[in-house]
C-alpha cells in the first residue's frame, strides 16, 4: 500500500548509517511502490553541496549497498529524483532559513519527518531549531537512533530536550532489531497461533536463550565503541527488546501504547541481577591474522568488553523461576541472532534405553541469517529395529516457505521508516522504556567499574569467554550452538 506523498529531513545524510541503510531503505521502498514519487527527501549535513551532489552520493550508495539484482535503473532514476539538499551547520541561522525555503509552509495532509543521524548531542539542539523554526507544524515527527543516553540520567536528559519540543507521539526512537522481520514474526507466532501460548509460562519452559553472535571485529568504529562497550551497546537495547517480545502479556490490541505497555511491564519486573555471579565480561584477543579488541582500540589496557553473557529473571507470575540466558558478543564463531525457547521434558518417559535426550524442545527463532523458526523433537527413528528414538527439527526458513526461495528479505529499515510516515510508533522505544531499561543496567556497570576488572579474553572465532560457559553449566544447561 503506498504511503502519503511526504517529506523526509535527514540531518547526517552524507553519513555511514544514511549511506549504508537509510537511501537503501527508500530505493526499496519506492522500487515496491510504497514511496510515491511525489515524496521528498531532503539531506542535510555540515558538507557543502547541491541537490546534484547528494544525487551523486546517493547514486554510490545504492550501487554499494544494494543488491545488483533489486537495482533497478529507472527506479534508481525515479529515486534519486526525489533527493534534495541543504548546506546545514546546525548553529546557522542562515542555513536554517534555507531549510525551511526548502520545506515550506507544514502541510496536515503531508506527511513531515526529521530523521537525525547524528550523535546524540546534537538531538537537544535540532530539535529546539526545528520548533524555533515552526518546520514541524502540528504534526511533524522527529526520528531519534541510539546511542540513546549512556546510562539512566543522560537518557533522562535526552527525552527532556526532546519532549521540551515535540510530544512523546511524534518521536520515534529506533532500535532497528523491533524491525527485522523475524522479531515481528515472534509476536505473529506467539499471538496468532494457538498452540505456543498455553506452553508459555514458568510451568512448561525451562529456560529462554538469546543470543546476538556477531563474527565483525569493532572495526572502524573503535573510539565509539570502546567507551560504550557491548552492556550497552547491545544489551540494553536489542538484546533486552528481544527478551520483552519473548516475555511480555498478550497485548489487548496491536496499538502502539499497547504493545509498549507490556513491554515495559517485562523492563520493569526484570530482577536486579548480580554482577560478579550472573554476568560475565568478556573480550576478544588476537588470533592467526586478527588484531586483539585492544589493538583494535588502540589501548592496551582498555577495560571494555565485547561480550556478554547474563542471567536474568523476570518476577513475575508468568516467568517465575525461568532464567532467561542472554549472550552477545563479537568476533565470534559465526553470525547468528535466535531467541530459542526450552521446554521442560516429559514428566514420564516410558522409553527408558530407547535413546533420546533430555531438553528435546526448543522453539528456535531464527532472526538472521536465514530468517525461519525451527522446533525441535523427538521422533522414532524409522527402521523396523525397535523403538529408538531420534532427535528431528520442524524447520521453516521464511524465505522458502513463503517466497518459491526468491523472497526478499527487507531490511529493518524499510519498515521503520516507512511507519514513520504511517505514524504507527508501534516498533518503536518508548521514553520511559528506554529508562527503565538503563535502570536495571546501571548497576552492573556500576559493578564492574567499583571492581575495575578487565574482561576475560577469549580467542576470536570461538563461542566467548570460558566464563560463559559455566554461567550455564552450573544450572545443569548448555548454551546453542553458535553456527551460521
Ligand atoms: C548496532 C550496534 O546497534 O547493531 C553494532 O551498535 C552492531 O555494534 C549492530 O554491530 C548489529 O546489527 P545487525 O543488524 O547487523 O545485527
Amino acid at each position: 500500500v503506498p504511503v502519503a506523498p511526504f517529506d523526509l529531513v535527514v540531518f547526517g545524510a552524507t553519513g555511514d548509517l544514511a549511506r549504508r541503510k537509510l537511501l537503501p531503505a527508500l530505493y526499496h521502498r519506492l522500487h515496491d511502490g510504497q514511496m510515491p514519487i511525489e515524496a521528498r527527501v531532503i539531506g542535510a549535513a555540515r558538507a557543502q553541496m547541491d541537490a546534484e551532489g547528494f544525487r551523486r552520493l546517493a547514486a554510490e550508495a545504492l550501487d554499494e549497498f544494494v543488491a545488483p539484482a533489486d537495482l533497478d535503473p529507472d527506479s534508481r532514476r525515479r529515486f534519486l529524483a526525489t533527493l534534495d539538499y541543504v548546506p546545514l551547520d546546525v548553529t546557522k541561522d542562515d542555513d536554517w532559513q534555507a531549510l525551511a525555503d526548502t520545506l515550506g509552509a507544514p502541510d496536515p495532509e503531508r506527511p513531515r519527518a526529521f530523521y537525525l543521524s547524528v550523535a546524540p548531542r546534537f538531538f537537544g539542539v535540532i530539535a529546539e531549531r526545528i520548533a524555533a523554526a515552526g518546520l514541524a507544524g502540528a504534526h511533524g515527527r522527529i526520528v531519534v537512533e541510539k546511542p540513546f543516553g549512556h546510562d539512566l540520567p543522560s537518557a533522562r536528559a535526552l527525552n527532556q530536550s526532546l519532549a521540551r519540543h515535540f510530544d512523546e507521539g511524534r518521536i520515534y526512537r529506533i532500535d532497528h532489531y523491533l524491525g527485522k522481520e523475524t522479531v515481528q514474526n515472534l509476536m505473529a507466532l506467539r499471538f496468532a497461533n494457538a498452540l505456543f501460548e498455553p506452553l508459555w509460562n514458568a510451568h512448561h519452559v525451562d529456560h529462554v536463550q538469546i543470543t546476538v553472535a556477531e563474527t565483525v571485529g569493532v572495526g572502524g568504529r573503535g573510539p565509539y565503541y570502546d567507551g560504550v562497550g557491548a552492556m550497552r551497546d547491545m544489551v540494553q537495547n536489542h538484546l533486552l527488546q528481544l527478551l520483552c517480545l519473548t516475555a511480555m502479556e498478550p497485548p489487548a490490541r496491536l496499538r502502539p501504547d499497547d504493545v509498549r505497555d507490556e513491554k515495559l511491564k517485562v523492563l520493569r519486573a526484570l530482577a536486579p541481577v548480580d554482577a560478579a555471579r550472573d554476568v560475565v565480561r568478556g573480550q576478544y584477543g588476537a588470533g592467526p591474522g586478527v588484531a586483539s579488541y585492544a589493538d583494535d582500540v588502540g589501548d592496551a589496557d582498555t577495560r571494555t568488553e565485547s561480550f556478554v553473557a547474563l542471567r536474568a529473571h523476570v518476577e513475575n507470575w508468568r516467568w517465575s523461576g525461568v532464567p532467561f540466558y542472554l549472550r552477545t558478543g563479537k568476533r565470534l564463531r559465526a553470525r547468528m541472532s535466535e531467541i530459542a525457547v526450552a521446554f521442560k521434558d516429559p514428566p514420564h518417559s516410558i522409553f527408558a534405553g530407547a535413546g533420546g535426550r533430555a531438553g528435546a524442545n526448543v522453539l528456535a527463532i531464527r532472526l538472521q541469517p536465514d530468517e525461519g523458526i525451527t522446533l525441535s523433537m523427538t521422533v522414532k527413528d524409522p527402521g523396523p529395529g525397535g523403538m529408538r528414538l531420534t532427535p528431528a527439527e520442524l524447520d521453516m526458513t521464511f524465505a522458502e516457505q513463503l517466497g518459491g526461495g526468491g523472497l526478499r528479505m527487507p531490511d529493518a529499515y524499510e519498515r521503520l521508516v516507512m511507519d514513520v510516515i504511517r505514524g504507527d510508533q508501534t516498533l518503536f522505544m518508548r521514553g520511559d522504556e528506554v529508562e527503565a531499561a538503563w535502570r536495571w543496567v546501571d548497576p552492573i556497570i556500576a559493578a564492574w567499574e567499583e571492581r575495575g576488572e578487565r574482561p576475560a579474553l577469549y580467542d576470536p572465532g570461538s563461542s566467548g569467554p570460558e566464563d560463559a560457559l559455566m554461567l550455564m553449566h552450573r544450572d545443569g544447561r548448555r548454551w546453542r550452538e553458535i553456527s551460521a
